[in-house]
Parts: structure tokens; sequence; C-alpha cells
């Protein structure tokens, strides 16, 4: 049996050579033990989709083997589900897995924002949305959690590219860092309090995020009130005592020579103020406390029930992105008979590369789940000069010419989707494509099923394709995911978080990214996935949110007000479904950049044909607000607001117009403040205009004169002699106001 200790009684016993050590791990995947104060080293292990517990040597880069665990969907995959039950059931198992191998943190989830369909990692990652990150993000941590071990939400903050991610700085303006790139992980932090947070390695606006005060303090504690332990992504600490001081509690893997005496010097020659290292000790302390019930009591999984919950996930998951009718019907679910082509039915891309990567219990293929049909591989994974693939080409050709239908499996090869580095490329390896040509001009019934991390190109062939599967990087019951979609025994209900551009010179990051010198300039600002594609009105492939089934459904009764939106939607096909509605927001007039459409809300609804289920959904007065930069705080301007329910970011299906009233938009007022913003000020408004005598034969102002005088700073109308007060009067009345 573990002892369970004290945390202030121990605090209080330990040295201050054991309490800097503390806060360092004791090697890769252990915290730091203290035996004579009965404290014990506690394991963490990767995460996010599976446990890859290290039993040997021990790398974060998923090199070394690791204890077989369920490879559940990647959350690219996951995230298209938009199903927060489920997502909170894969959280469970994930929970369970990592206990019944006394596990007591699981590293995850990543809730980054997907900013280009580039960055390796972005299987990891759940959307390009913050809301759809978020609300999955909780989701999982809560699942997790619920099993009595704990999670680290990741990477915070701005990690949203490899390339050079140990040093880049993420250069961010504040607004855009607070509505695009914060309010997942705050989301989370709030509603399902994660054990521990891991911050980037990279530096967002210069700083590194492991000492990052504003980041790891400011913000995450003083703000949204975390209460748990910040731990470093593995290396990402380059000097301690400055990561302590801004907030870094675990510094992982373990320190190295001479890191805990730099410590304990600081504290002695004052540069530390130990209370500073209490509080992460502390924090440490209560990590390895609130894990002990769950590590004393040995559990076990259920290998095949987890198994067929990462099926239903892929499934969940995966996005039809079209499915055309061929001669009168669609392609898809499939009737008669068809072949497969492809290396990838036979040998699935399910996972990413990178600590993330998973040992299975078991891997299903598609080809195998499919039966008993007739196979060609038409193309190597790995691609390979011009011409090596003739032989499997020919063969793939020969297969389609006589069969009904084809279904093509294509994909990224492994190596373009890493931890690490970014993707080489938007699009299929050449060679894939041309086997596609090839097929397709022999026969016009091509259903493409696709696996990838993240969104790949597709308008230079899709035209060749009727219908197409997105199944991303499904897990290890991926292969019999397909299967049951293909064969229609479960119907897709996966939408996407993410749009697939036309071109990566389309994309919102395109020309700042990956940066160069060392930063990184999020130039695009909120204009982030389909903000930037709507806003700007521009074409794309497939748009956010899409996804079809091989049922329909109908939206009707749709009714808003500034706290609720409702919306009744029925199944009006003749097969079962599963709807995914999404609520968007439009401030059509304001005075600052605000994007076309926002999601606020999401839900997803199973029915049986003919039925019918109202979905309500909750506003606040933050869903309809922007970060005024000026005031730093979120603001509602007042007026009219549009709130949209649509089946996609294209596909809206009906729309109210709703009336706010806004938020008080003064700040303190300065000498700089203009004409504007002191008539705008309840107090300095009257005081300056009884202040104003304007001449008995002036004119009354024109609207472009206001306008002209409005942005003008009072100071400087006072400089100009167009008042009969001076300076000196002006900064008194400032006094004034402040003080009123
Ligand atoms: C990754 C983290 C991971 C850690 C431990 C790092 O390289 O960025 O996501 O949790 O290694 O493997």
């Amino acid at each position: 049996m573990t002892q369970v200790f004290d945390v202030e009684h121990v605090l209080a016993e330990l040295t201050l050579e054991e309490k800097a050590s503390l806060t360092s791990g004791a090697d890769f995947w252990h915290t730091q033990a203290v035996e004579r104060a009965g404290v014990p080293g506690v394991m963490v292990s990767d995460g996010p989709h599976g446990l890859r517990k290290q039993a040997e040597a021990a790398d974060h880069l998923g090199m070394g083997s690791s204890v077989p665990a369920t490879c559940f969907p990647t959350a690219a995959a996951l995230g298209s589900s938009w199903d927060v039950d489920l997502a909170h059931r894969v959280g469970e198992a994930l929970g369970r897995e990592t206990r019944a191998n006394d596990v007591a943190v699981l590293l995850g989830p990543g809730v980054n924002i997907k900013r280009t369909p580039l960055c390796g990692r972005n299987f990891e990652y759940v959307s390009e949305d913050p809301v759809v990150a978020g609300e999955l993000g909780t989701a999982i941590v809560r699942g997790i959690q619920s099993q009595g071990v704990g999670t680290s939400l990741k990477h915070f903050a701005a990690n949203n590219q490899e390339t050079d991610r140990m040093r880049v700085s993420a250069d961010v303006d504040e607004r855009t860092l607070r509505e695009i790139y914060l309010p997942a992980f705050e989301r989370v932090v709030r509603d399902a309090q994660p054990w521990t947070v891991m911050c980037a390695y990279n530096k967002v606006n210069g700083t590194y995020a492991s000492e990052h005060h504003w980041l790891l303090t400011e913000l995450l504690r003083d703000e949204w009130a975390f209460d748990g332990l910040v731990v470093s992504d593995w290396g990402a600490v380059h000097d301690r005592v400055p990561a302590l001081a801004a907030g870094l509690d675990l510094q992982m893997p373990a320190s190295g020579a001479g890191s805990d005496e730099a410590v304990v010097a600081a504290v002695r020659d004052g540069s530390l103020d130990e209370a500073v290292l209490d509080v992460a000790v502390r924090r440490v302390l209560r990590l390895v406390q609130r894990s002990q019930p769950g590590l004393a009591e040995a559990v076990t999984f259920d290998v095949d029930a987890h198994h067929a919950l990462a099926r239903e996930a892929a499934a969940a998951g995966s996005v039809l992105l079209k499915n055309d009718p061929v001669g009168g019907a669609p392609l898809l679910p499939l009737t008669g008979s068809f072949a497969v082509v492809g290396e990838f039915a036979r040998t699935p891309r399910y996972q990413g590369a990178g600590s993330s990567q998973v040992n299975p219990t078991r891997l299903d293929d598609a080809l195998t789940a499919l039966g008993d049909v007739a196979f060609a591989p038409g193309f190597t994974i790995a691609g390979g000069p011009e011409g090596a693939d003739d032989a499997l080409l020919a063969g793939a050709v020969e297969l389609a010419r006589t069969a009904e239908t084809v279904v093509v499996f294509l994909g990224l090869p492994g190596p373009d989707e890493s931890e690490g580095y970014d993707r080489p490329r938007l699009g299929l390896p050449d060679n894939q494509v041309a086997a596609l040509r090839a097929i397709a001009a022999v026969n016009p019934r091509i259903v493409v099923v696709l696996a990838n991390g993240s969104a790949v190109a597709v308008s230079d062939w899709q035209d060749l394709a009727p219908a197409i599967l997105e199944t991303w990087l499904g897990g290890q019951a991926g292969g019999s995911a397909v299967a049951d979609l293909l064969l229609g025994t479960r119907s897709p209900s996966g939408k996407l978080t993410e749009t697939v551009p036309h071109r990566l010179e389309d994309t919102p990051a395109f020309g700042n990214f990956p940066g160069e010198l060392g930063h990184v300039r999020y130039g695009e600002g909120v204009l982030v996935g389909y903000r930037w594609y709507d806003t700007r009105a521009m074409d794309v492939a497939f748009p956010f949110g899409h996804g079809l089934s091989y049922t329909t459904f109908a939206y009707d009764d749709i009714v808003a007000t500034e706290a609720s939106v409702s919306v009744r939607v029925t199944n009006t096909g003749t097969r079962a479904g599963a709807e995914v509605v999404q609520v968007y927001v439009r401030d059509p007039e304001a005075s600052v950049l605000r994007p076309t459409r926002e999601l606020k809300a999401f839900g997803k609804v199973a029915l049986e044909p003919g039925e019918s289920r109202t979905l309500t959904f909750e506003l606040t007065r933050r869903d309809l607000s922007y970060w005024h930069t000026g005031l730093h705080r979120w603001v509602v301007e007042g007026g009219e607001f549009v709130v949209e329910v649509g089946a996609s970011s294209r596909d809206i299906r009906g729309s109210v117009s709703i009336q706010v009233e806004g938020d008080p938009l003064w700040g303190a007022l300065t000498s700089m403040s203009t004409i504007g913003e002191w008539f705008a000020h309840p107090v300095g408004g009257p005081l300056l205009q009884s202040m104003l005598t304007m001449p008995a034969d002036m004119p009354p102002l024109d609207d472009s004169t206001r306008a002209m005088l409005g942005s003008m700073p009072a100071k400087v109308l006072v400089t100009f002699g167009m008042t009969d007060f001076t300076l000196a009067d002006l900064d008194a009345l400032v006094a004034k106001v402040a003080t009123a």
C-alpha cells in the first residue's frame, strides 16, 4: 500500500536541496521521490490518443518500444466526430489504460490550433477553431481524469508548427492570442481543471513559454484559476531559476548535473525567493499525492471493448466529403461488387510519428475487413522515382477495367507527418495521383478513401472521384471502421474541423509560415481557418464543418435571442444517421475587423428516419464579444448581430437577426484621448462639453468635420488653439475624471 502523505507537513520537513530536486524529473518519465519524507515518484507517459509507456530505453520521439495499448483515433479523427460524449468515453478508456499501467498522468490532449495544414503535428490537434478544440479537449480531460489519473493539456501556447519549434518566437498580437490561440486552453482549464498543463517549447512574443510569467502565472493562474501543475515540454527549460519565477513547477525530464545546485544557489543568494520554490514544490507534492489513490488500486482493461470503442470512434470521425450520383445513384454505401486498389488498404496509416506513437494491441486493415475482394496495391507508399511503380500501376488498371466499382485508398506517406518537422507538401504524392488518373481512365466509378492527419489538396483530382471518404489517421481499428462505412453498416457522421483549401497559396499563414530568422509572424491575425476563407469570400475545396451522411437532414424553427438559439432538425432520409449542427455568430457592423462568421456552439444529434429533435444552445456575452486591445478586456459592441445555424460554414440553413445592448466602451481618459473618446465617456464627455465654447458665428459642424474632430486627441485640439482653455486646464480635467 502506497503511503499517502500530508503535503504541508512534508513541505515543512524538506531541505532546500530536496525541494530543488523535486522540481525536476528523476529520469525521463518519473518525478523525483524523497523516500525519507515518504514521497514516492510517479510516472507520466504520452499521450494523447493512446498510452506510450516505455518499458526500457526512454525517448520522446517515438523511437523506442512501449507497452501495448489501444491506439485510439488521433485527435484529427476524434475531433472530426464533433461528439463530446464519444470523446468522453474515449477519455475514460484512455484513463483506464493509464491507470492499469501504473501511470499517473497521460500527456495530452493537445489543443493547439491548426494554423496551417502543413504543421507536422496537426494530427495530434483537434481543429482550426477554438470552440471545437476546447469542447472536445474538455470532454477528453474529464473522461481521462474520471479514472483517477491526470492529464497534461499541451502545448501551452502558440505551438502551431514544428519547424524550429524549440527556439522560434511565435509573434502573435494580443487580440489574436485571446480570440484564437488561447480560448481552447482557457475552456479546458476552467471547465475540466486538468491536473497539469504542459508549456510549449517555443517562445511567445520573444519569451520562452517556460519562462513566460504572463502566460504561466498572470493568465493561467490569476485569470483562469488553474489549480494544477505546470510541467515543461521535454527539454523546454533552458534556465530553471527564471522558469520557476515565471510559474513553471516541474521541469521534465531529469535536469542534468548542476541544475538543482543552481536553484539552491539562487535561493541562497536571494535571487529566487524560497516562497516561490515552495509554491512549485507544493504543486509537485500535490500531483504525487492526488495520484496515489488511483495507483494504489490495481485495475485491468478490456482490450476487446477498447478496440470496439476505437472502431466506433474512427467511424464517427470519418468525413464523407462527397458522394455524387453516378448513373442515378451515389456510389456509397457500396451495393454491388467492387475491387480495392491502394497499398494503404492493407498497410494502414493509422497514427503519426513522434512522441504519440502507440504500440497497438492489434491492428485492423481495411482489406481484411472488407472480406473477400480483389486487390491491387497500385503504387508504393514511399513513392520513389518517376516510373518505378509501372508494374504495380498496370496491375491496378487491369483490375479496375473489369471491376464494377473501384475503391482507391490514398494518403500521405508516414514520413510526411511527424512531430519535429512540418509537412513538405499539401498534396498527395505524384505517384498516387498518377495511379488515380490511370484508373479513372478505365473506370469512372471511383470511391477514394483518404488517410492523412491534416487536410490534403484534392482540387487537382477530385473530379475523377464521385465519392471521397476522409478517414484521417483513425487508430488501430480504422480499417474495420472504414469497412463499416463503405458497406453501410454505419452512416458517416463526421464533419471537417479544418477547411480543405484548393491550394497552399490560399491558406491564411501562407507567406508567414514557417517564419524566418527565429520569428514566425502571425500576420493573418484572427483570420485563421474558415474565418479567413469566409471573410475573404474565397472558394475552397471543402468548407469547415462540411460532411455528408447516407441520409439527409432538414433544419427548421430556428429561434434566437442573445442568450439562446434553438433549431429543429429532422432526418428526412431513409436511414438512421447523425447530424452535426453548428451555430455561428456575426457582427455585421463593428469598429474592428470581425470575421464573417465564428462558431460559438455545436451539437451532434442521432436521428432515426423521419425523427425530429429540437436542439437548444446557450449563448453568452462572451460569444458576442471581441478582445479590445485598448481596454484589455472582452467587449460587446451594441447593435445588430446575426445568428446563423448551419450544416457547415458554407451551408447556412437559417439565420436570425438580434439586437444586442453593448458594453460600456470607455476606458481611462488621458490628455491624448480623442474628442470622440472623451464624448463617449459618461463623466468626461459632459465635463469637456461644458468647457468647449464655440464662437457664436461658427456654423453647425458637418459630419466630416465632426469625424475629423472626433479622431483628434484633446491635447492636440488645445495646442491648435481651438479651445479657450489651456493644457494645464486639460490636465486638471483628466485628474477630475479619474477621481470622479
Ligand atoms: C512532445 C510532447 C511530449 C513529450 C514527452 C515532446 O517532444 O512535444 O508532446 O509529451 O515530448 O514525450
